[in-house]
């Protein structure tokens, strides 16, 4: 069965947390930062889900500021026993039907293939590199996509 991919509801937040902790360990978000998440939900923040009676993926993309119309995708992540069934795929397809006309840009470790590999999938282009972002040193690869037409 293929998830629904829905917006994501109030009540979601506690099974999104636990799913962010099983996805990220300990660079998951806190459940504070999950609230603050929630609560700019009316302002610049979508936040999508993959739904299958229980939660099994999510994106998180921060919309254009004033002025900019560049729109963020924070966070993409499905569950481990269900990857690579097309899920990211799916989450990342509702993602960009949203950001038609825009710019989108991303920030990935280098050596995250698997996220690399969706996002090139996409049409998302390395546009250039943070040298030692991320402790330990790893490079951030910022990658970017334009609708084509
Ligand atoms: C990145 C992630 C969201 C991909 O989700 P997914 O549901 O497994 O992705 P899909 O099944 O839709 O895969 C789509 C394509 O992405 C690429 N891809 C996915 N996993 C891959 C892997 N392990 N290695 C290489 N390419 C991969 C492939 O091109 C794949 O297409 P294919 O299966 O037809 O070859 C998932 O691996 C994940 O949650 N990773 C941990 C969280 C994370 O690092 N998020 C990104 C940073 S915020």
């Amino acid at each position: 069965m293929r998830p629904a991919i829905r917006a994501a509801r109030s009540d979601d937040q506690a099974e999104l947390v636990a799913l962010d902790e099983l996805c990220f360990g300990p660079a998951a978000w806190s459940t504070g930062a999950w609230a603050d998440e929630f609560d700019r939900l009316s302002e610049d923040r979508v936040v999508l889900v993959a739904d299958e009676g229980a939660l099994v993926g999510y994106v998180v993309l921060l919309l254009p500021q004033v002025a900019l119309d560049v729109v963020e995708v924070l966070r993409i992540a499905v569950t481990p026993a269900e990857r690579r069934t097309g899920i990211g795929g799916q989450l990342l397809t509702a993602a960009l039907a949203r950001c038609a006309g825009r710019t989108v840009l991303l920030e990935v470790a280098a050596s995250n293939e698997s996220a690399i590999g969706l996002y090139r999938g996409f049409g998302f282009e390395e546009i250039s590199r943070r040298s030692g972002y991320y402790g330990g040193g790893e490079d951030a690869v910022i990658m970017r996509w334009r609708e084509t037409v």
